[in-house]
């Protein structure tokens, strides 16, 4: 680890450049650096190198061209050439893939990341939602996906670990499913590809769903009469196991947030940020240098870190690793999103931060000291006030209005 930097040039990410290029309504004078990419992870698949290509391509939105990275420099910008009066700023803007969804401000309305084989509709939304809150898709009955990702507790559990079915414990926290479908891969260590190869696993993971296989799954799904008219209507065809995937995938695709204080400040309305809340974007994006990491309009590279986290276990979660074999990826985990983060508490792949101001001081002191710790993790040296800025700054990522679903009436 630590030589990719010899590979490739460093790419330079403008800040939230998609919203300003959308909008056109905010210069960002600065750039920001996003994190190359990790060379060394397995299967450099086109899924990533799209993802990559984009974040590329939207900072070309910006004129000035890209300058060397300085890690350190705080990035210069400013809000100006406000061309749109701010009191009409649009809270969201429709998907251009799938005219029916709201992307909100901040997200970028072009990218879904919609696959060809499933093209997004009402008819597929409407049924993966059913799916999702149904517990009958579980072996006993108990537990559906909304168990563990549940709309009340920001799509999480709140807990560090999840609990299936007979209240059997994971070794992993449930991450959110806000914006899942902006991540390149899906899980903590990025084992499966799409949403739609993500909903397929828990149905037969013994701790969660407990089914012994799809087959009894797509069986007693089948057993309830009226969810077949569903099928037939999203699908033309019945009940198979990819069409369960594809309808939970295509309802996790509406599941946006966006919209946030923040948003709204970089789309040109001054006044959404407090001067603490401003304070901690800059050293977001500056002195910490937090977006090496969490960059993009997810806050997220969508790539794998090791910050030490349960390093310290007799026997560590070796995170990407078991994906990748490859040495540099032990202990390291996806970035993950930190919008709406004040609902997810306890924080990290194991839920061991029980607070944002915990995580703070993990990151002040360079992480957690391990052969494997990612090269990026330095120590940060804040005041207490810068702290609290980068705390304030992190709860100015809270979408508004927050994705508000309710349970559906399930067929019977
Ligand atoms: C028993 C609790 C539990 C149930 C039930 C459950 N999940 Fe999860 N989910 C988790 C945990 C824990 C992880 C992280 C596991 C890992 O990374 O290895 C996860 C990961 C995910 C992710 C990946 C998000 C990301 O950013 O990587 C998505 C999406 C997801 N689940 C959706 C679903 C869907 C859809 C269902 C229902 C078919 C479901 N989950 C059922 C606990 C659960
Ligand atoms: C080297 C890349 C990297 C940098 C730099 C980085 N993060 Fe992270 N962040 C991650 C990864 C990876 C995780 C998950 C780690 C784990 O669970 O093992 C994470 C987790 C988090 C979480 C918990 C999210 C959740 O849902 O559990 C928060 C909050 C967070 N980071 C905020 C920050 C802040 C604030 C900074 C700057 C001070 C920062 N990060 C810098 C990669 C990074």
């Amino acid at each position: 680890m630590g030589d990719w930097a010899k590979h490739i040039p460093q790419f330079q990410w403008a800040r939230n450049s998609a919203v300003e290029c959308h909008l056109h309504t905010v210069e960002a004078t600065g750039s920001i650096p996003v994190a190359p990419t990790n060379l060394h992870s397995n299967g450099e698949n086109m899924k990533r190198a799209l993802f990559v290509s984009s974040l590329i391509a939207l900072s070309a939105c910006q004129t000035s061209a890209p300058q060397p990275t300085n890690w350190s420099a705080t990035p210069k910008y400013k809000i100006a050439d406000l061309k749109t009066p701010v009191a009409t700023l649009p809270s969201f803007k429709m998907s251009i893939e799938a005219p029916f969804v709201k992307v909100p401000l901040g997200l970028d309305p072009e990218n879904l990341n919609i696959p060809t084989n499933n093209p997004l509709t009402p008819e597929k939304v409407e049924l993966g939602k059913m799916l999702y809150f149904d517990t009958r898709l579980s072996a006993d009955g108990s537990v559906s996906c909304a168990t563990c990702h549940n709309p009340e507790k920001g799509w999480t559990d709140q807990l560090p670990v999840s609990s299936g079915i007979r209240a059997q414990k994971g070794g992993r926290s449930a991450p959110t499913v806000i914006n899942s479908t902006l991540m390149v891969e899906q899980f903590w260590d990025g084992r499966a590809a799409t949403l739609e190869d993500q909903a397929l696993g828990p149905l037969v993971n013994p701790i969660e769903m407990g089914n012994p296989n799809h087959e009894t799954v797509t069986q007693r799904v089948q057993a309830i009469p009226s969810y077949v008219p569903y099928f037939q209507k999203a699908f033309h065809e019945g009940v198979t196991k990819q069409n369960i995937g594809k309808a939970i995938a295509s309802f996790e695709r509406t599941v946006l947030s966006g919209n946030s204080r923040y948003d709204r400040y970089t789309a040109g309305e001054t006044s959404a940020m407090n001067t603490s809340e401003v304070n901690g974007m800059n050293l977001f994006f500056g002195k910490a240098n937090c977006t090496r990491c969490h960059a993009g309009p997810n806050f997220s590279d969508s790539m794998y870190h090791n910050l030490g986290i349960g390093m310290d276990k007799p026997t560590p979660d070796q995170g990407r690793f078991v994906v990748s074999k490859q040495e540099q990826d032990i202990g390291a985990f996806k970035t993950p999103t930190i919008r709406d983060i004040t609902k997810t508490a306890p924080y990290m792949h194991d839920g061991s931060e029980a607070t944002l101001e915990a995580v703070v001081e993990l990151y002040d002191r360079g992480g957690n000291k391990n052969t494997h710790l990612d090269p990026r993790m330095e120590p940060l040296n804040l005041s207490p006030q810068e702290k609290s800025d980068l705390v304030n700054f992190m709860k100015a990522l809270d979408g508004n209005p927050y994705p508000k679903i309710t349970p559906p009436k399930l067929p019977e």
